[in-house]
């Protein structure tokens, strides 16, 4: 694959190589006027050179670089480029990772329900939603309520669902038949799919929301596409203007940029931009060259890997490109042996190990891993289970606006038992909220809580 081809179908990355190479004084943010520091130091090695070298790229949003809020030129066309490889009406970058795509498709869809004459939109909301999620709405004043989407004894009429399509743990969900035959047609859903934006790329594409009847889909592009740090989309399906309703798709378009300006800065970054431009014309590289599944490869190798190992840890998960190691196995002991080869993981707890499997996965990385998988000694072997609990919830005394505008005091985590929670507490990674503003913190809560959140903010008696 040449690299030549695959930037002249990245129309960001090749805006900003003109500018780059045709300004000669930029009167201009950011500060740094796109010249190298080099002009000023020593000649510098290392990250500092490769810091040096992307300054002319930096720059922000002036007529000759578009807007990402407002797109025009060459953001519009790489949106567009995304659209069509993902098969959305329109996609949505942003730099701001899929916090900013999730805040915008809560508060694009409580204003278009507004608009069609619903006076108090209803949200019915995955408990296992990310933090972004609970904020967005406790800013918007909307009181949502928990389901399981797994569970159809949780689910309520609404008039907006949201589901956490794919798990921190590589769970993904896909029975949308039920959502669908439940709900029925005026209900908008929203996808948060951020660990599965490569989900369209593998061979289990027909798991992407975009497959499944979603209206509002988040891809995290950072989290496995290979896109810088803060790169996120948001896939709007055709279905969504088929439900609104609405007769000019300007009009829609332009309620989702504006929901999305009322959360976002306004000064996005274009290297994060230029990255996502980047990462896809890669996947659409792979894709024009042969590839029709661009993510085989990888995916062939883990389940080699998979397969290898089988008696000895769990390690299949519904996403092909993440893995969790489980067995009863001293977990920390496991991670400093991969780490003493070099080899460091996701996250991990006292019972598993998250593997998250890069899009560039090569043989060799494949062969160190399993090489490293290989040489941890294990007493026991692998017996799998099935252990899922009903959802369970703390209880619930005061709505989220309630909760959020109340006074609060400080408390250590086990003198907040039985006390009324002022934040959303939610131990990273995953984000996942244990507990939700105005819920009573209960013995599972401040045990699951106490290692990071020594202290948390009760409401005043
Ligand atoms: C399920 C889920 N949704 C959303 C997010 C937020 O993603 P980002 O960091 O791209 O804003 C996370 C972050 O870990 C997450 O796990």
């Amino acid at each position: 694959m040449k690299v030549n081809d695959i930037l002249s179908d990245a129309p960001i990355c090749a805006m900003l190589e003109k500018y780059a190479s045709s300004s000669k004084l930029r009167l201009h943010m950011p500060g740094h006027g796109g010249k190298t520091l080099e002009n000023f130091c020593d000649t510098p090695e290392g990250f500092l050179s490769a810091l040096f070298r992307i300054l002319p790229y930096d720059v922000t949003e002036i007529d000759a670089t578009d807007d990402l809020l407002s797109p025009k030129y060459s953001i519009l066309e790489s949106e567009g480029k995304c659209a069509a490889m993902y098969g959305s009406e329109w996609s949505f970058f942003s730099c701001q990772g899929a916090t900013l795509c999730l805040q915008t498709a809560v508060c694009a869809s409580y204003r278009l329900k507004k608009q069609m004459g619903v006076p108090s939109p209803t949200f019915l909301c995955d408990r296992m939603c990310h933090k972004s999620i609970v904020n967005a709405m406790a800013v918007l004043g909307i009181e949502p309520m928990w389901f399981d989407p797994r569970d159809s004894s949780t689910y309520r009429k609404s008039d907006v669902v949201i589901v956490t399509t794919v798990s921190y743990y590589g769970e993904v969900f896909s029975d949308t038949d039920s959502l669908r035959s439940f709900f029925g047609d005026d209900t908008v859903f929203i996808a948060d799919n951020s660990h599965g934006s490569h989900l369209m790329f593998t061979d289990r594409r027909d798991l992407h929301p975009l497959n499944k009847g979603f209206d509002l889909i988040i891809d995290s592009i950072h989290k496995t596409l290979p896109s810088f740090t803060g790169g996120a989309v948001l896939h709007c399906a055709e279905s969504f203007m088929r439900l609104s309703g609405v007769k000019n798709e300007g009009e829609l378009r332009e309620m989702i940029l504006s929901s999305m300006r009322l959360f976002s800065s306004t000064s996005p970054n274009f290297l994060i931009l230029a990255s996502i431009d980047l990462a896809l014309a890669e996947v659409r590289s792979g894709i024009s060259a042969g590839m029709s599944i661009p993510l085989n490869l990888a995916s062939d190798m883990i389940r080699f890997i998979g397969d290898r190992l089988k008696d000895k840890f769990g390690f299949f998960t519904d996403d092909p490109m993440r893995a969790v190691l489980r067995g009863d196995h001293d977990m920390a002991a496991l991670v400093r042996h991969l780490e003493q080869r070099s080899i460091y993981t996701e996250f991990y707890t006292d019972t598993e190990v998250i593997l998250l499997f890069p899009y560039n996965m090569t043989r060799a990385d494949a062969e160190l891993l399993l090489e490293a998988l290989e040489s941890f000694e294990t007493s026991g072997v692998y017996t799998p289970s099935d252990d899922r609990s009903p959802l369970s919830l703390p209880e619930k005394r005061l709505t989220l606006s309630e909760a959020l505008e109340g006074t609060w005091e400080p408390a250590s985590i086990f003198e907040a038992l039985g006390r009324i929670s002022a934040d959303v507490y939610a131990p990273y990674p995953p984000g996942i909220p244990v507990m939700m503003p105005g819920e009573v913190f209960g013995e599972e809560e401040c045990n699951k809580l106490s290692k990071q959140f020594p202290i948390v903010r009760v409401l005043k008696k």
